[in-house]
């Protein structure tokens, strides 16, 4: 959702600016903006509509030349698309970049009438609260502390003001800040990812925290102004990782690379010659491991499904194990009770989804031990969360999640198979488990490779269609959840994911030769049955695809075939199909791939 970038150096502000904003295009945003101090201390702001290369054309006649300077792209809450609600905002001496969202700005904006507000947004009434206790000397971090104490809400904050120039003030309470520290110079951004490239260290700030950036560095205080010692931390990944490398779009980049950055999801966890998985981050004891009998999942969206999936391999491993798997914006509003030796897996890529979030603390009241499996690394779940383990799947810049997905699944498996060995599971099976691991990126790069042009043919044959059914039974499930969602998204096809059974339970009732029908078949004792569904769907008139990792006779319109050594893992291998054909429809719809319409890459608000 909406980014926030922030610098003071010897370089030209706009220049960084722009180019870190771009690098957090893939957020998500539908506005965007910059404001800047020149070497005389003057203000000048440039906002606009649309993408960044629009704000480029307002800067284009009138480049601004000074070396401080805020920027934001904006998802919009309150107030619509416009320039004026664009950030950043401005109100008396203080100029104020913002995510996250002010709750009580409408009494505050009662209370403050010396103020003609321009916009509609919370953000507005954020500056001119800070500006009403920027008066009579008080410095602008005072005021800035002041302001926030009387803010509910969430928030991640850039603030500077002509009227002390050389410095910006930054503040964080649920949204993310953090502060790269350079050579002479400063960068600021909400996402770290806009700081490769520039430094590798880095201040993450804490909620209630605010710092004064210089220059020269950072200082960190709490709203009482007490001073707080903070140590720099590295930043991970390198510029490469956050550019197309070649493809057209960072969807397909991150779909064919799955294979490279599930070498670095496995690598050091696994070992197929003993058939054991160990991970290191969760920090469980011995007897806690031994101790657990229940597992919570708890995700959104593509995270969700792949704790769906994760949950069947961890019944089939782990004998005295209930798993439950629960939508984070569902579950944090319930009144929900977990048992004794009960564990909860957070999981998320961004490590930054408010209802996910949310979740973690409302499990962690019930005195019940949390652990993440998230990608982004120093995210505001990975670093709330009582241990847990990376995902290691890289910067995934697509908002539609794919990488992430493959590298959940399988970090959950290896915790499945951590448990599984402590809990008395079949060893046989454990083993089995641990040498599909060890070569399923190869597998996984085998069947991208082969099928790519199949899948973009079978795009083109579909792309006309509206509507799509997803269907498959046992672990083929949460994958027909994930293929349905991944269309929607990236192609705007209206699809619904399915257990296959459930289709005589209401589904079918939609099927004609409007729609058609995409089933992930495993070649497994579910098979028979699997290919019920499609002849009832294929009686209708329905037109089937069919996935499957069979090679026994299948009718339908369109047979895919994967040819893996792979069993329980064949999920996985379906999915990546998917992941192809969404993408490719996609592309023959000529939609924006990689930032569709509506959605943002981090859930940051409910
Ligand atoms: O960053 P998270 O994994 O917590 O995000 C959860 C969902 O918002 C995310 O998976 C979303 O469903 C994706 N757009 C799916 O492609």
């Amino acid at each position: 959702m909406c980014g926030i970038v922030g610098y003071i150096g010897t370089r030209k502000a706009q220049d960084v600016l722009v180019n870190s904003l771009k690098r957090l295009e893939y957020r998500g945003y539908d506005s965007a903006g910059i404001a800047t101090l020149d070497d005389e201390n003057n203000p000048h702001l440039a906002r606009s509509v649309g993408k960044i290369v629009e704000l480029e054309h307002v800067l284009e006649p009138k480049p601004h030349t000074g070396h401080l300077g805020i920027g934001h792209t904006r998802w919009a809450t309150h107030g619509g698309v416009t320039v004026n609600n664009a950030h950043p905002h401005n109100a008396g001496n203080v100029f104020l970049v913002h995510n996250g969202i002010i709750e009580n700005y409408k009494e505050l904006k009662a209370e403050l009438k010396a103020y003609d507000f321009k916009s509609d947004t919370d953000t507005e009434v954020l500056a001119a609260l800070i500006d009403s206790f920027y008066k009579d000397g008080t410095p602008l971090k005072d005021a800035v502390a002041s302001a926030l104490k009387k803010v509910r809400g969430t928030y991640g904050i850039a603030v500077f003001s002509p009227l002390e120039p050389g410095q910006i003030i930054v503040a964080r309470l649920g949204s993310p800040l953090i502060i790269g520290l350079g050579d002479g110079e400063v960068i600021i951004a909400s996402d770290a990812s806009a700081l490769l490239g520039y430094t590798r260290e880095a201040i993450y700030l804490n909620d209630g925290e605010l710092a004064v950036c210089t220059n020269k560095g950072a200082e960190v205080f709490n709203l009482n102004l007490k001073h707080i010692n903070h140590t720099a931390e590295t930043i991970e990944g390198d510029v490469d990782q956050i550019q197309k490398g070649g493809y057209d779009h960072f969807l397909l980049k991150e779909i064919m690379e799955q294979a490279t950055t599930l070498h670095n999801t496995l690598s050091g966890r696994i070992d197929p010659k003993n058939g054991t998985m160990h991970l290191g981050g969760p920090n469980l004891t011995a007897k806690e491991i031994a101790d657990i009998r229940h597992v919570v999942i708890v995700g959104c969206g593509t995270a969700y499904y792949a704790g769906l999936l994760a949950s069947y391999y961890m019944e089939q491993l782990v004998p005295d194990l209930t798993t439950e798997v629960v939508i984070a914006s569902e579950y944090r509003y319930r009144s929900f009770h977990l048992p004794k030796n009960s564990v909860a897996l957070i999981v998320s890529q961004s490590g930054e989804t408010a209802d996910t979030l949310a979740c973690l603390r409302e499990i962690k009241k019930r005195g019940v031990k949390t652990l993440g499996i998230v990608n982004v690394v120093g995210s505001t779940i990975a670093r709330e969360v009582d241990g847990g383990t990376y995902v290691h799947a890289g910067p995934e810049i697509s908002v539609a999640s794919t990488k992430a997905f493959t590298a959940q699944v399988v970090t959950m498996l290896m915790f499945a198979g951590m448990l599984a060995e402590s809990h008395g599971g079949n060893p046989q099976l454990i083993h089995e488990f641990t040498n599909e691991l060890a070569i399923l990126p190869e597998e996984i790069e085998k069947t991208l490779k082969t099928h790519q042009e199949t899948m973009h043919e079978l795009a083109k044959k579909y792309a006309g269609f509206n509507d799509a059914l997803y269907l498959g039974r046992d672990t083929a499930y949460p994958i027909a959840l994930e293929g349905a969602l991944k269309l929607k998204e990236v192609s705007y096809v209206h699809a619904e994911g399915y257990a296959s059974g459930e289709l005589k339970h209401g589904p079918i009732a939609l099927v004609d030769e409007t729609f058609f029908e995409v089933f992930n078949i495993l070649d497994n004792w579910l098979f028979d049955k699997s290919i019920g569904g499609l002849h009832e769907v294929r009686a209708r008139g329905g037109k089937a695809i069919v996935l499957t990792d069979s090679q026994r006779e299948i009718d339908a319109d369109d047979v895919i075939r994967i040819n893996s050594p792979i069993k329980h893992l064949a999920p996985i291998l379906l999915n990546t199909l998917q992941q192809l054909f969404a993408y490719y429809v996609a592309v023959e719809k000529g939609n924006d791939v990689d930032q569709p319409r509506n959605l943002a890459k981090s859930v940051t608000v409910e």
